[in-house]
């Protein structure tokens, strides 16, 4: 395969730096070509493998930004979820036609979640559908909850019903609940992996995991890491938050339930969102030849 010509949209965020970090890495040289585009409203020093490129991202500036993309191969999108965003986006690519787009996903089996409890996220899913009608290769990539020091899992505890400002916990579901979980670092390497590939030969999905742990592990480091004994104040069993989980999504989705969503479905078991049958970690690093998966 010849190398590909990458463009990343978004470069701010929680996955900007672990993507920037693989295509810097020197892991990928060999597949890539040089200069990669790296789309942001932010101006930076361009370097030999990353140039920034300073786009307005709006319905204005979508010939412009198409322009500055043409010829682009693979598009990973980084960008937070704005339907507004995400409409200005699947405008540009379809005036690119990239021959695979990676749209901002990033988390939870959307579809998965979308069986048992209707329209959870639907933006991004509509995102896709809508990239897919332009005659797109889209791979929606899952990667279970991040985990990052100082941050998701380790600070931002709230899918373990953690509360840390009244160390309490309420916990829904058994606590040994699994839960798969992806390192940053490993999600930037995944994503140059991915975009490397002959993309007529990759699935609609790719799910990758850097290790399966249970919700009372996310206790049990929080605990020890704060030096904190937390108290169970409430249990609600697996059940009664399935309904309640449907009830509320189906009263409208509410950000500020976004925790209380994401721990309903930590609480449900296999191939409901979070713990996967099917995950691709062979496709996107064989052998560990590529990265060793981080750990918790
Ligand atoms: N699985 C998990 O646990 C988990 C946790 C967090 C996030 N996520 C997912 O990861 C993805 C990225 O989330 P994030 O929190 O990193 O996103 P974010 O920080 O909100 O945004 C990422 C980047 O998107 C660009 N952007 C945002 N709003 C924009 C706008 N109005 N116009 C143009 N560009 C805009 C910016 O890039 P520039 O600054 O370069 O312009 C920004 O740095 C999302 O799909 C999110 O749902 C998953």
């Amino acid at each position: 395969m010849s190398k590909v010509s990458i463009a990343v949209i978004g470069l701010n965020g929680f996955l900007g730096k672990p993507v920037v970090d693989a295509i810097e890495s020197g892991k990928f040289d060999d597949k890539i070509q040089f200069p990669i585009k790296a789309v942001t409203r932010k101006e930076k020093p361009s370097t030999s493998k990353i140039e920034y490129v300073v786009a307005q991202l709006d319905d204005e500036h979508i010939d412009d930004v198409a322009a500055k993309l043409k010829g682009t191969d693979v598009i990973i999108e980084l960008v937070a979820p704005n339907p507004q965003l995400f409409s200005t986006l699947e405008k540009v690519a379809a005036k690119v036609q990239p021959k695979l787009y990676i749209p901002s996903q990033f988390g939870v089996d959307i579809l998965q979640i979308d069986a048992y409890a209707r329209g959870f996220l639907a933006i991004k899913t509509e995102h896709s559908t809508k990239l897919r009608e332009s005659g797109l290769k889209v791979v929606d990539f899952v990667t279970g909850f991040f985990a990052e020091p100082g941050a998701f899992l380790y600070e931002i505890v709230g899918v373990a019903g953690i509360d840390p400002a009244t160390k309490t916990i309420t916990q829904r579901g058994s606590p040994d609940s699994k839960i798969s979980i992806t390192k940053l670092p490993d999600i930037g390497y995944s994503l140059v992996s991915l975009s490397t590939q002959d993309p007529a030969t990759l699935p609609d999905t790719v799910r990758i995991s850097s290790q399966v742990i249970t919700l009372q592990d996310v206790i049990d480091k929080y605990e020890a890491n704060h030096d904190v004994k937390l108290s169970v104040v409430k249990t609600i069993s697996k059940e009664d938050t399935l309904k309640d989980f449907q009830d509320r999504l189906a009263a409208g989705f509410n950000f500020a339930d976004f925790f209380f969503y994401l721990q309903a479905v930590a609480t449900q078991g296999l191939d409901k969102g979070v713990l996967f049958s099917e995950v691709h970690n062979e496709l996107v690093n064989p052998g560990e030849s590529l990265f060793k998966w981080g750990k918790f």
